[in-house]
């Protein structure tokens, strides 16, 4: 009776030991994850917790890196990247913070440390890490009791990396989802590596990291993985529904923003200065009220976006809200010229404000796009080079119009206020 109980609560301990909550995503299923928190990590709820990270990194489903993330969605999540080191035959973990919907950067503050068990055999790449602090980071925090505690993972097939560089530039995910861990599966023991112990206590253990994959997994795994990928599916569409409403809403900000910068400002700009009959000024008016108003409909899709991805204090984010404030003050500028310009039958200083600050404003604008379309860090060099010709066509097109309307107005009539009247209406 008492022999019995003891071996029970001995089975019991061995097993609680050996806890842990796996994950292997449907898309993928030769990828699989699994977590385990430490008893002493759950009770007080920061210290170690150890992650796995398993998948084939050669042969015909070969991924160039899997990676792994604490967190709902990438911004704000706190996110452990694998992939061969330069040797080829183990692995390099590289932290790294969400930030947006882009390349995360390196994270030097996360305490991980590779475990035995860590390397790549036939073709599998495992990846066996302690993370010392990882209860909370910048950006977000997690619950190491959480029976619901949301992750995110992602792979990317593009070329076989072998690297041992930590904050490597690297492709693009081309699959990705979120999932929930139940920690409460994955929790117990003391072990210093729970991947490696645990399949030793399994007993079976042929080669080390096989039997710890599969072992522990097989025991607490059926529960762990049942209610990860049960909350998974729903977690997945969520997840990915905010993803694509971010893009949406990345796209029509770049958009509506080129229109501004890149068209409809340049255009008002340009009608202004080779004049378009006696209502001129009304329709460059008209023209720049247009692109004002684009310029705060992007404005408000950037302070949302630069919201979610923590992007506010980039340079991109206020060089343009000072641009778009700095242009209400274009109108009644404008006005103030106009009618200045009638009274006194030629510019004023505030027509030389009204006029330099627009361009300056406006050429701002096109720069911050470049800014823009490097912090979104698509990685797309056919992107880059279309907008910067695009844009400086257009710039280059637009002064040397001024610099011809110039240089004719001067020869024509060798004042300022010939120009006025050749372009506008204003000289009634
Ligand atoms: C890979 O590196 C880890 C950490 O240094 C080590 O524990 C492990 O034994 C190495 N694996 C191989 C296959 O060399």
């Amino acid at each position: 009776m008492k022999a019995t109980s003891y071996l029970l609560m001995a089975a019991q301990a061995s097993i609680a030991a050996a806890q842990l909550a796996t994950y292997s995503p449907s898309e993928d299923s030769e990828i699989s994850y699994a977590v385990n928190v430490p008893s002493a990590s759950a009770q007080s709820g920061s210290g170690d917790i150890f992650i796995q990270i398993k998948g084939p990194v050669s042969g015909s489903n070969a991924r160039s890196w899997i990676a792994i993330g604490q967190g709902s969605s990438m911004p704000g999540s706190n996110i452990f990247i694998a992939y061969p080191d330069a040797s080829g035959n183990n692995v390099t973990i590289s932290p790294r913070l969400g930030k947006g919907f882009f390349e995360p950067d390196y994270n030097s503050e996360a305490k991980v440390e590779l475990l035995s068990g860590t390397g790549i055999e036939n073709g599998m790449m495992t990846a066996n890490f302690k993370c010392s602090n990882c209860n909370s980071w910048t950006g977000g925090s997690m619950s190491f009791t959480d029976s619901q505690s949301n992750w995110i993972w992602s792979s990317a097939a593009y070329g076989a990396i072998k690297s041992n560089d930590q904050s490597l530039d690297i492709n693009q995910h081309n699959e990705r989802g979120s999932f929930t861990f139940d920690l409460t599966k994955g929790a117990g023991g003391s072990s210093a590596n729970p991947f490696v112990s645990s399949s030793s206590s399994g007993g079976s253990g042929s080669s080390t990291t096989g039997a710890a994959g599969s072992n522990p997994t097989a025991s607490s795994g059926s529960g762990g993985s049942s209610s990860s990928s049960g909350s998974s599916s729903s977690d997945d569409s969520g997840g990915d529904a905010f993803f694509v409403m971010f893009g949406r809403i990345l796209k029509a900000h770049a958009s509506v923003m080129s229109l501004a910068f890149l068209f409809f400002y340049p255009l008002g700009a340009i009608i202004m200065r080779i004049g378009v009959g006696a209502s001129t000024i009304w329709i460059h008016a008209a023209v720049q009220g247009f692109a004002y108003i684009l310029a705060i409909t992007g404005m408000g899709l950037g302070i949302w976006i630069a919201q979610k991805s923590e992007n506010l204090n980039t340079y991109h984010a206020i060089i343009g809200l000072v641009t778009v404030c700095a242009l209400v003050l274009q109108a009644p500028l404008g006005l103030l010229h106009h009618s200045f310009y009638k009274k006194q039958g030629g510019r004023t200083p505030v027509s030389y404000i009204h006029i330099w600050l627009g361009r300056v404003l406006m050429t701002l604008g096109a720069i911050n796009g470049g800014l823009g379309l490097l912090l979104a860090g698509s990685g797309n060099q056919a992107g880059y080079i279309t907008y910067g010709l695009f844009a400086g066509l257009i710039y280059v097109g637009y002064f040397a119009l001024i610099a011809g309307t110039i240089g004719k107005g001067k020869r024509a009539a060798g004042r300022e206020s010939h120009r006025e009247k050749v372009n506008g209406t204003q000289s009634s």
